[in-house]
């Protein structure tokens, strides 16, 4: 994917923070709880980045009739950031503080609250767009991503460093932080499994270690199973299965 269209991706100033948590999401599972913590967050990170990537591309490139099927893999980009940072702020952030104190996780409330209003004018836009799709315009919606995208990537950047095991590890056993995990993933699979598993694996490179599922559910439920109920919207996926459109955005 490239092109003028596409420029804010690829600013250095963007680029940098991309980098960065691809430097976190490893290949390689983590064996250390402490470690975990923040290498299924860059990974989690990874999917807004590929998710939001691929819905601002397809913006002024969806098939005249799917306008339905785009404006809701849009939303649920949005979405999917607006719910981690409520899962962050309710289920984990508040356990770290404890320990930590309260300013360890301000920080990255500070940077969820900055960009809070803008991320919901965007799922505003949408929505009425879904009521009216002739306003639908992709000028505006990526002019709103824009405005919000570099501290956005700055803060999924940045917050790994408030997760690092070290850190981590000042405060917690590895076994309280594997409880912790546990409950940020547990916290995290509310929803429809249908929409998210597929929505997960098809903005993560193929094969990729995260989510760390068995075998059945990345190669079967994932792909085959649980793909079909939304199909129509995975098609607008960084990684899709089949390169159904003419556009592909690798
Ligand atoms: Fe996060
Ligand atoms: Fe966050």
């Amino acid at each position: 994917m490239s092109g003028p269209e596409i420029k804010t991706f690829e600013a250095p100033e963007v680029l940098k923070y991309v980098e960065k948590i691809q430097a976190v999401a490893t290949p390689v599972f983590p064996k250390l709880a402490s470690e975990k913590t923040g290498w299924a967050m860059a990974w989690i990170h990874l999917v807004v980045w590929n998710s939001w990537k691929s819905s601002y591309f397809y913006a002024d490139k969806f098939p005249k009739d799917d306008f339905q099927h785009y404006s809701e893999y849009a939303l649920l980009t949005a979405k999917f950031l607006i719910d981690h940072h409520e899962v962050e702020e309710s289920d984990l952030f508040p356990v770290l503080e404890k320990k930590m104190g309260a300013e360890s996780m301000s920080q990255n409330e500070a940077q969820h609250h900055a960009f809070l209003h803008q991320l919901e004018g965007i799922v505003e836009y949408i929505r009425s767009a879904q009521i009216s799709p002739a306003k639908f315009d992709a000028a505006t919606y990526r002019a709103k991503v824009d405005a919000i995208l570099v501290p956005i990537m700055q803060h999924l950047s940045d917050e790994l460093d408030t997760l690092e095991s070290s850190k981590l590890l000042e405060h917690f056993s590895e076994s309280e932080i594997d409880q912790i995990n546990k409950a940020i993933n547990k916290a995290s699979r509310q929803g429809d499994n249908h929409k998210m598993l597929p929505f997960l694996l098809r903005n993560l490179p193929p094969n990729s270690p995260f989510p760390p599922a068995p075998g059945f559910v990345k190669n079967l439920l994932g792909p085959w199973v649980f793909y079909w109920r939304y199909r129509a919207l995975w098609k607008y996926t960084m990684y899709p299965m089949k390169p159904i459109l003419s556009d592909s955005p690798q």
